[in-house]
């Protein structure tokens, strides 16, 4: 069992990573590289974690508990000298990387287990730096880190993978749960997250959408979904003989890159259509537990929508004035050929967008979201 551990670099995610350890009753010991750095984050933690007690989004005693856990160290060297586990969250760069990870290496003890919370850089290419690979592994959390539960867990060719489970197991004890990934660029999360990214640029740049339409698309529509339901599951719920179909008009549209996934297409082929055959990526479903399933996902969206409608709009993109940089308006038309130019929503809609454009960012404000789960696209 791992009974303390050590942050290196309390940035933003070393931070919060041992802010969500230490709440928790873990002892955890922070070092940046400037002990005045670190003696600031340390101040900065206490006076945050006492907002969110005081906003009720932590368990009361949480600053207490941070106190009582949360300790800093002078050196690199003298955090890591003594504790279970290190997990290292200095910048996103392999030559700072290589060197942190080294000092710690040469610091901690033989037994003690590495982690790095790099978001994108594979174990193989870390544990070049550490004097022992076989106890060396990626731990990525997300931000911010004491409210996002899921953290990637990456062994690499040389990692013991006993080391997975007490990982685990010291994550869950701050109510956090690690899913384990293969050794390659990305993982899954940024993987996903970032070809999110690159499409939605995309379809920027043709003049489909704005930014701000394509965020109120995403987070209203599929993106709602997603905190409940991954990809797959959500395929099954709509019919996987839906989603060939729709395959085929993206690959008409787009080419090869939007073909139909070959594990798709024998799901179909098998007569495995989602729910609405009881089997799919999901596996098998009785009626019963559709049924159940089902249940869940109406609970699941209808008090999420009231949840969005308590919250209200965040605020990231200003309710007024109301835009007046639609595509359309601003004549970033898409180029020919594109498909934007056989599907025009942004040339045709420009002034129905424009006008909603105050309240673009206030999904809460409506009830559409609920109830349009078996809407794949
Ligand atoms: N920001 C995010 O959303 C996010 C999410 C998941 C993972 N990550 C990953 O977490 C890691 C840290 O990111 P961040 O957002 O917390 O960055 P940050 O800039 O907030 O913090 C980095 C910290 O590293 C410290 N540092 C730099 N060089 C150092 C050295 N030689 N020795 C000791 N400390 C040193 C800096 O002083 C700083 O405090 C990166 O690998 C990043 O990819 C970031």
């Amino acid at each position: 069992m791992i009974k303390n551990v050590a942050v290196v670099g309390a940035g933003y995610m070393g931070g919060g990573i041992a802010q969500s350890l230490a709440i928790n009753g873990v002892d955890v010991v922070m070092a940046d590289r400037d002990p005045a750095i670190t003696a600031r984050a340390f101040d900065r933690l206490i006076a945050e974690t006492q907002t969110l007690q005081d906003q009720g989004l932590v368990p009361p005693g949480s600053t207490e508990q941070l106190a009582a856990h949360l300790s800093v160290a002078d050196s690199i060297a003298a955090a890591v000298a003594d504790v279970d586990f290190v997990e290292e969250a200095v910048f996103e760069d392999v030559a700072v990387k290589h060197a942190v990870l080294a000092e710690i290496s040469a610091a901690a003890r033989p037994d003690t287990v590495i982690g790095s919370n790099t978001s994108t850089i594979p174990v193989h290419v870390l544990c070049t730096a550490v004097q022992r690979p076989e106890r060396f592994l990626i731990v990525h959390w997300s931000n911010p880190a004491p409210f996002i539960p899921g953290v990637e867990i990456v062994a690499g060719e040389h990692t013991d993978t006993s080391l997975v489970a007490p990982v685990k197991e010291l994550l869950e004890r701050a109510h956090h749960f690690g899913a384990e990934v293969a050794d390659t660029p990305g993982f899954v999360l940024n993987r996903l997250q970032y070809a999110l990214l690159k499409e939605a640029t995309a379809i920027v740049e043709e003049g489909i959408a704005t930014p701000r339409d394509v965020d109120t698309i995403v987070s209203t529509t599929f993106g709602f979904r997603l905190g409940f339901f991954g990809p797959f599951a959500i395929a099954d719920m709509a019919g996987l003989d839906v989603y060939r179909n729709c395959f085929t008009t993206f690959e008409d549209a787009f080419g090869e890159r939007f073909a139909t996934p070959a594990m798709l297409a024998e799901q179909v082929e098998a007569g495995r259509l989602g729910f609405k055959s009881g089997a799919g990526f999901t596996g098998e479903h009785t009626p019963e537990e559709i049924e159940r399933i089902v249940a869940y996902r109406s609970l699941a969206y209808s008090k999420f929508a009231q949840l969005m409608r308590e919250l209200g709009p965040s605020g990231i993109w200003p309710t007024s004035p109301p835009r007046t940089d639609s595509p359309a308006t601003t004549g970033n038309a898409p180029p020919t050929g594109s498909p934007a130019t056989t599907a025009t929503p942004a040339t045709t809609d420009s002034a129905a967008t424009a006008d909603t454009a105050a309240t673009a960012d206030t999904p809460a404000t409506t009830d559409s979201a609920v109830g349009t789960e078996g809407d794949h696209s």
